[in-house]
């Protein structure tokens, strides 16, 4: 047993059996100040108010649940710091892809490295991440796009798994792009063939449904394929308005991610329904793309959330503070709205919200203890600022 006292403010309080906020709701949480939160076997046991002895003293600083990154491909090889450059330059995503940069020059670099270095430098982003305040994260595979190398990324994201604190869900994204080697509808096959041993390891199936890459037909048959063996989470909406968060609520997604580009339908399409708009604004803000309509769907009475996207393509960045700013910046999120998207929505997303994304009893006691001083206002204020003392998770 253990216990944080001296807490300034506690904040990211729910009621237990909460799983996600939707509409008005995700502009509230709950907050204490002058607190303290007792542990026992990992787990919230009790908080409230007053004195108390303890044995970490948080030193008038907040304490907020750990982030939730519930979208990113952190396992990957070497770098794509050379497109940066004709990025710069003027050239899209998709004219870097087409001249065989992007997605496939990545493939290139993941099948020539040796699987124990892949894990290697993996390890350095997920490190990275944690020491920013992530407890739980997902990883996708996407970047082998044969059997041999897909397989060789989800027992990546499986070590990775076994080897941190942090809690790691894995998806399979076969359906990144079309293999080398491959036609279209010869990858689309293979990716079905591959569902069966995917599904040893990984929680979720993923497709890049979008302009140039899957499309709704092609959806649809990977995730007929995948029914009762692998939960569907989306790529849709990021280069057009794809169809993709309407197939993906076919199939009951957990979760349909991006979303720079949607239109009323869409947000029709979401209510009512179990599955979680995920926006990812650091790729909207490394492609120059549109931010997604957070807040028309919050107006929807939807709950909406945030995720960090972090690859070597179009987002190489995990920081979820920044997103959670970028959210407000340039979203239009209330902090709170923003809190609750990188917190328990996100948690949600990636479906851990049980154990995960806020202060309740019973749940994880994944927390990040901060500086004095701080608020979540403060935190997407002033962005750049260190505020992390400490993260247990
Ligand atoms: O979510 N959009 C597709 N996939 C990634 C980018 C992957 C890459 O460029 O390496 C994304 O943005
Ligand atoms: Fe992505």
């Amino acid at each position: 047993m253990s216990l944080i006292y001296n807490i300034g403010l506690l904040a990211g309080i729910q009621p237990e059996g909460v799983l996600r906020v939707e509409g008005a709701a995700q502009g509230e949480t709950g907050m204490l100040r002058n607190a303290w939160l007792r542990i026992e076997d990992g787990r919230i046991a009790d908080f409230g108010t007053g004195p108390r002895k303890g044995d970490i003293d948080a030193c008038g600083g907040m304490v907020i649940p750990g982030f939730c990154d519930s979208h990113t491909h952190i396992v990957y090889a070497g770098s794509r710091d050379g497109e940066f450059l004709d990025k710069i330059n003027g050239l899209s995503y998709e004219e870097i892809a087409a001249r065989g940069g992007g997605i496939l020059n990545s493939a290139d670099l993941l099948h020539q490295t040796p699987e124990r270095e892949l894990y290697r430098q993996s390890m350095v982003r997920v490190k990275e991440m944690m020491k920013k305040g992530t407890v739980a994260l997902e990883i996708k595979s996407g970047y082998g796009l044969n059997p041999e190398d897909e397989l060789k990324m989800l027992r990546v994201i499986r070590r990775i798994r076994e080897t941190v604190p942090a809690t790691v869900k894995s998806t399979f994204l076969g359906a990144h792009a079309i293999g080398r080697g491959y036609t279209h509808e010869a990858y689309v096959q293979a990716v079905i063939d591959m569902i069966p041993a995917a599904a040893e390891y990984a929680d979720f199936v993923d497709v890049f449904c979008d302009e140039g890459f899957f499309t709704v037909d092609d959806t649809d048959r990977i995730l007929s394929a995948a029914q009762h063996l692998l939960t569907p989470k989306i790529h849709a909406n990021e280069l057009a308005v794809s169809g993709g968060v309407q197939v993906g609520v076919k199939h009951q997604a957990l979760s349909v991610d991006h979303l720079e580009r949607t239109t009323d339908a869409e947000i029709e399409a979401l209510k009512g329904t179990w599955t979680m708009p995920t926006m990812l604004p650091g790729s909207s803000f490394f492609l120059g793309l549109p931010y997604g309509r957070a807040k028309d769907y919050i107006k929807a009475g939807l709950g909406v959330a945030l995720a960090s996207d972090y690859n070597p393509g179009s987002s190489p960045c995990g920081d979820m503070r920044f997103v959670m700013a970028q959210g407000c910046i340039k979203m239009r999120l209330t902090p709170v709205e923003a809190f609750n998207a990188v917190t328990l929505n996100s948690a949600y997303a990636m479906g851990v919200s049980t154990e995960y994304g806020s202060i309740t009893r019973g749940k994880r006691a994944a927390l990040i203890l901060t500086e004095p001083g701080w608020d979540l206002t403060k935190l997407a204020y002033q962005y750049q600022t260190p505020f992390i003392r400490k993260v247990l998770f």
